[in-house]
């Protein structure tokens, strides 16, 4: 088989970047490992920029986001029971888009099986090579028959535990990494939100969140150890544990019931420099991993793969590398912003055993900072909201 573009990964960042070649004509196979029914069933982050939604709307898949997803203009900052709403519109005139990932998922999958686009699903030991030459090929095993397909480039979109990195020598990659000693637990719950805006709350018992997918449907989240295993979660403690945390008019009006799904994720800040090998660029989390505090994640991905697919389609347009040679530094630029950002949300709303009292301290002056300036407002608004390309 040939194509000019090998997408590995049918996540968000592999089915935007497959779209956007699509729509100017280049062609491209995806190969993902697993089902597509497993891929939309993983419960990821749930908030869009601006950008990441003229993105869906540009590439003709912001239908359904446009009638479900939930303008936000703001969010609450609770500290300690105290409550600071940052307004993002009087701030900076900006809001963002409340819209799970796994639905901006479903629609991409939607539009590229209708453009009758080749995605190659529960395609076994995928195995890039040459790709340190101009005629890379990716090999995989379908249903126990052995596959190949030869391409122009390859885009790697299989996210933290993928090939693609993998497949680089480790003298060519240089990581950057943070782990934090902590994880969140996730409950998703058929319950009308508590808030109509989300609420990232900090408390001496830990860091506690509360988002949502729709009006009657509820995402909620706290700190555990990095140890914690979900099966010590009861549904009834996980409510106590969270209603513990907020301030006690909203731990009253929260309205709780069955868990429809539980999950426990690990907090890590990682990045990977350079994003291009040869014919092999990397990008989403096969590139980058933000802890989720500042629901950057699946944003990342998003400008990652306009900044490929821009490239890619001016290779192919023009014949000028120009912009391909750019890819790394530029896209690496913004990430490493998103990284700042995510990493300074986590560290003032998390509790970090280690850095004891004056930490806490730190902590609150950095909430009092931001409930009595404008420009600190300005500051997390214009990030929260999305930097300029
Ligand atoms: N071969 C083929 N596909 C693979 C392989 C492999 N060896 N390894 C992983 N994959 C697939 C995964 O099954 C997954 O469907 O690659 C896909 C990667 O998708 P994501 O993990 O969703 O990553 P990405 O598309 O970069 O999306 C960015 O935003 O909210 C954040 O972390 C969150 O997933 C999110 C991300
Ligand atoms: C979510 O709804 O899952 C979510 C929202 C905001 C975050 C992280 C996760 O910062």
């Amino acid at each position: 088989m040939r194509t000019q573009v090998a997408i590995i990964g049918a996540g968000p960042a592999g089915l935007m970047l497959g779209r956007l070649l699509e729509q100017a004509g280049i062609d491209s196979v995806i190969l993902e490992r697993k089902s597509a029914e497993y891929v939309l069933s993983r419960i990821r982050a749930g908030v869009l920029e601006q950008g990441s939604v003229d993105m869906l709307r540009n590439a003709g898949v912001g239908a359904r986001m446009d009638v479900e997803g939930i303008p936000h203009q703001g969010i609450e900052l609770s500290y300690d029971g105290k409550n600071q709403r940052i307004d993002f519109m009087e701030r900076i005139g900006q809001q963002v888009m409340v819209y799970g990932q796994t639905e901006v998922t479903h629609d991409l999958m939607d539009v590229r099986n209708a453009s009758g686009a080749v995605t190659i699903y529960e395609a076994e030991d995928v195995a890039l090579h040459d790709f340190d030459s101009p005629h890379p090929r990716v090999t995989w095993r379908k249903d126990g028959v052995a596959q190949e397909l030869t391409c122009d480039f390859i885009a790697g979109c299989d996210g933290y535990h993928g090939v693609s990195r993998a497949s680089v020598p480790a003298q060519a990659v240089k990581t950057f990494e943070r782990v934090y000693p902590f994880g969140w637990l996730g409950v998703l719950v058929d319950q009308p939100p508590v808030s109509d805006e989300l609420i990232y709350a900090h408390h001496e018992r830990g860091f506690a969140l509360c988002s949502m997918r729709s009006h009657t449907r509820s995402r909620y989240y706290v700190q555990v150890g990095a140890d914690e295993k979900v099966e010590n979660w009861s549904d009834e403690r996980f409510w106590d544990e969270l209603r513990s945390r907020l301030n006690p008019d909203t731990a009253e009006a929260m309205k709780i019931g069955a868990s429809i799904e539980k999950s426990i994720a690990p907090l890590r800040s990682f990045v990977a420099e350079p994003l291009r090998f040869g014919s092999l660029f990397l990008a989403g989390d096969a590139a980058h991993i933000v802890p989720p505090t500042g629901a950057k994640g699946l944003n990342l991905a998003m400008s990652d793969v306009k900044a490929l697919g821009a490239a890619m389609i001016e290779y192919y347009g023009e014949r000028s590398p120009a912009a391909i040679d750019d890819y790394s530094n530029k896209v690496l630029q913004r990430i490493w912003k998103a990284e700042r950002f995510s990493w300074w949300m986590t560290s003032m709303m998390h509790v970090f055993p280690e850095s004891g009292t004056f930490g806490l301290r730190i902590q609150q002056a950095e909430f009092n900072y931001l409930a009595g300036s404008v420009a600190a407002q300005q500051s997390l608004s214009e990030n929260y909201c999305g930097l300029p390309d």
